[in-house]
This record gives C-alpha cells, structure tokens and sequence, in this order.
C-alpha cells in the first residue's frame, strides 16, 4: 500500500499470508452448505464468538440487515443509537427492506445508549404503537471515536432485553479492537447478545466480508433472508480462506494499532490550531478538529495531504472542521511520524 492511508481501516489490502491462503482453499457450492472452507469460517466465528452458529455474509451492512430483517417484521420497531452505522449508514435499509420502525436514541460520549432511554423507548402494548422486538448496540462505537463497550454495560442491555422478551444484537464489526482495548474476549463482549456481526474485512485485512453469529435458530432463518436480499453467493472458499487468517492471525496484534493511534493523537495534540479530547483516542480512531485560527481551511487541509504527502484523509460527515484518522496493519509507527510531521508543516 503506497500510499499512508487513515481515511478508514476498510481500506487495508489483504496480507500476503492471506493472498496464499486464497489461492489454495478448498472450495464448494455455499448456497448448497457444500463450501469447507466457509462452513470453516462459520464454525471459527461462532466458536471464537460463544454462539452456535455463523453465516458468512457479504459485508457489515449486509450482516446488520439481515439480522435486523431476522429478528423484526414489518411494523415492528428496533431500538438504534441516532449515531450508530445501523441508522445513519445502511441507507435507511431496515426500514426500506424489513419494513422496521427506527427507534432512535442519542449515544452518550462514551458510545453507550443511556439505560433509562432504553426503558423509555420499549413500548407499551397498545394498538397505537408499534411492537418493540430488538435493541442494537454497537462495539466499538465508531462515530463516536471507535469507544469499545463494556461487558458490564452491555450484560446490563442483556438483563433490560430478557425482561421485556426483546431480541439484543451487536454491530461488532470492530468487536475484536474493543477486546483488545479492554484486555477482555470478544466472546465475553456479546455473551448476552442474541446475534452479533462481525467484519474481517476492517482492522483484521481481509479483501471482503463479515459473519452473523447466533443460535441455529436465528442463523437458519437468516440464511433464507440473506438468499433473499441476493446474498446467497457460490464458490466463495477462496474469500472465506482470507477471513479465517483474519480470524485466526489478526485479533492478536490489534493492539499495534491502538498504540499507533495514541502515539499519533498526542503528537497531534502538540500541533497548534488542531484540537482533540486525547481521553477519547481508546482504539484505532482518531478524531481532531482544526482551529478557526489555521491557516488552511478545512476543504483544503485533505487536498494539501494528498497532492504534497500522498497521505488520505477525509473531513469527517457531518462536521466543517472536523476529521478522522484510522490506524491498521498498513500504517506503521514511521508511517505515523510522517503524518504528524507533515501536518505540522502544513499548519505552520
Ligand atoms: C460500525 C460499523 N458497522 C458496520 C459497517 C459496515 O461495514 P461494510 O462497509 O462492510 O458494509 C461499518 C463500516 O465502516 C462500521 O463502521
């Protein structure tokens, strides 16, 4: 990868054990349940997870979908942080596709949704209002500031959703960066939750893909609503062999990342016009804003990064002054330094 690339951690290339594993898995008919290697990757994340069984799904967005499409029918409400991928970036899905009523609350600066508007927001049983059947979280938050979650907090979602016969499902497309930030395992992360996605294709490298994970039941009817949404893919081994490497090899060294987004943030801090909460910085996420006193306007700070240093990186949706920096496998500590001293440069 030549160029330093922060705008996410989607964008890192496959490792080159990864490429080899590609060329040599073993391969079958996934629509058929006849792929080893998928059929692999499935029980690899469910074991890795602590649920029964797993579904290799096309991507985060697609596995956020169908569990929601899985777990809730037309006219039937979810529960979902106003910042969370599942309500800002799906493109309305769960609503356009599964007929689900949105239910919207405001995640706390430390990305968790206030237990008492959890409460607030299940409804009553009365003709007027729409069933609640799912509550969504998402770990590590990452709008705001790829926060990892707590198994407390979440067990506290977990003990709310049984009591009101409510469904609990996990955005954990960077469920194995919050483990590592938390010193914990993912699996003790999402013990209460009814269905979990995960990505591989985020800081674990692969080229493609997440996997839904749950109890048989759940994961049978997804199957049907994945076919349905046009997920149903064939000899698809090959992508599957990437993600058990991600799997297997990629949770474990995550920690690098962190630690290179650290070192990156507080050199960052030391920069006059940028400002930043540095206590926010847990993960592999960056959020800085540029001072009205710098001398270069928002619009032209990522430009600038790009034509002189090769370096990517966007103003963050949503905000004027405000961007964000992804650490991953492809951004090494010298990669690093060279991005604090470029913008140094072109702030001075
Ligand atoms: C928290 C979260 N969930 C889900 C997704 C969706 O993943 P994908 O881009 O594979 O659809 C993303 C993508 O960045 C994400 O950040």
């Amino acid at each position: 990868m030549q160029s330093i690339d922060l705008r996410s951690d989607t964008v890192t290339w496959p490792t080159p054990a990864m490429r080899e594993a590609m060329a040599n898995a073993p391969i079958g008919d996934d629509v058929y349940g006849e792929d080893p290697t998928v059929n692999e990757l499935e029980a690899t994340a469910a074991a890795m997870l602590g649920k029964e069984a797993g579904l290799f799904v096309s991507s985060g967005t697609q596995g956020n979908i169908v569990a929601a499409l899985t777990h809730c029918g037309r006219g039937e409400e979810m529960i979902v942080g106003r910042e969370g991928h599942m309500f800002r970036y799906e493109a309305g899905s769960s609503s356009s596709l599964g007929g689900i009523h949105p239910h919207i609350i405001d995640v706390q600066p430390d990305g968790t949704l206030p237990l008492a508007a959890i409460q607030r927001a299940i409804r009553a049983d009365d003709p007027h209002f729409p069933r609640t059947r799912l509550i969504c979280l998402e770990n590590t938050q990452g709008t705001i500031g790829g926060i990892p979650i707590t198994a407390a907090y979440t067990a506290e979602v977990g003990d709310i959703a049984r009591e009101h016969h409510l469904k609990l499902h996990i955005d954990g497309a960077r469920i194995f960066n919050a483990a590592a930030a938390l010193k914990t395992s993912a699996r003790d992360l999402v013990d209460p939750a009814d269905s979990v996605s995960v990505c591989l294709s985020k800081g674990l490298c692969a080229p493609v893909g997440s996997v839904l994970v749950g109890s048989n039941e759940f994961i049978r009817e997804a199957r049907r609503i994945r076919k349905s949404l046009g997920g149903g893919m064939r000899q698809v081994g090959f992508m599957a062999a990437a993600g058990l490497v991600a799997l297997r090899e990629m949770p474990g060294r995550l920690h690098e990342d962190h630690a290179n987004a650290r070192v990156l943030a507080e050199g960052l801090a030391t920069i006059p016009h940028v400002q930043m909460n540095l206590d926010a910085v847990q993960t592999n996420m960056v959020f800085f804003d540029l001072a009205e006193t710098a001398p270069i306007a928002p619009e032209y700070f990522s430009q600038r990064l790009k034509a002189d240093y090769n370096i990517l990186m966007r103003p963050y949706p949503g905000y004027t002054r405000r961007f964000r920096a992804v650490t991953h496998y492809w951004i090494t500590p010298e990669r690093v330094q060279t991005v604090i001293g470029a913008i140094r440069t072109l702030l001075a």
